[in-house]
């Protein structure tokens, strides 16, 4: 498997892809319109974190660019619950994708805890070989949400991903605490995004 020629044509996607998502938060902020994406970030997975998904999932390696679908990931946070909802239909909008599986972790969400919106999208990539249609992953969350995830996502790597359960606990317990966040945060959006459309004209 030479990785190096397999994994640029997902680069390229994640490139492309935040390169778009940031067009979109541009002209929400010239227009001085709330902006339903407050940042993005973007990833190709590392080498030896593919091979472990292929081994634990059983998939052959020369399945591995149809079965694992995160090989390229990228990311939007957003400042409320709405804006999730804002930028899935934005992206079902677009031409330049096809959405091939949608989850929607945030109305309801994963026993852990963790909260989340996943596009799987087919997304048509240009190589000097010709066109490449690749999947990539797509996480819509809010700060809340990303905030516990990261904070998750570190615990489960440093227990080998058998957290403790008296951690676990904690953990329900502030994925809760971030739920309640949001939902604040939603009730007084109006009020924020008002504040900020004047601070943003100074
Ligand atoms: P994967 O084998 O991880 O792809 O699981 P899946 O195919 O069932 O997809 P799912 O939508 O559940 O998860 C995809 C990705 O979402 C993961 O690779 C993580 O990045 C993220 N994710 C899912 N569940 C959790 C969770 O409980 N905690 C954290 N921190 N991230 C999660
Ligand atoms: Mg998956």
């Amino acid at each position: 498997m030479n990785w190096k020629s397999t994994l640029a044509p997902y680069a390229q996607v994640v490139e492309e892809l935040k390169v778009k998502l940031k067009g979109i938060h541009k002209q929400f902020e010239n227009e001085s319109k709330h902006s339903p994406i407050e940042f993005i970030t973007g990833r190709v997975k590392p080498v030896p974190s593919i091979l472990e998904k292929a081994e634990s999932k059983k998939i052959p390696l020369e399945d591995i660019e149809k079965e694992i679908q995160d090989i390229a990931g990228v990311r939007v946070v957003c400042q409320f619950v709405d804006d999730i909802y804002t930028v899935v239909e934005m992206i079902r909008a677009r031409n330049d994708l096809t959405i091939v599986e949608e989850k929607d972790y945030v109305s309801k969400k994963k026993a852990s805890g963790y909260r989340s919106y996943h596009l799987i999208i087919e997304y048509p990539v240009e190589t000097i070989d010709g066109m490449k249609k690749l999947l990539a992953e797509i996480q819509i969350r809010t700060l809340a949400m990303n905030f516990w995830a990261t904070n998750e996502h570190s615990l489960n790597y440093k227990y080998k991903g058998s957290i403790p359960a008296n951690i676990k606990v904690r953990l329900q317990n502030a994925a809760e605490a971030a739920f309640q966040l949001d939902e604040e945060m939603s009730k007084i959006k109006h009020e924020v995004q008002e504040a900020q459309r004047i601070f943003h004209r100074k």
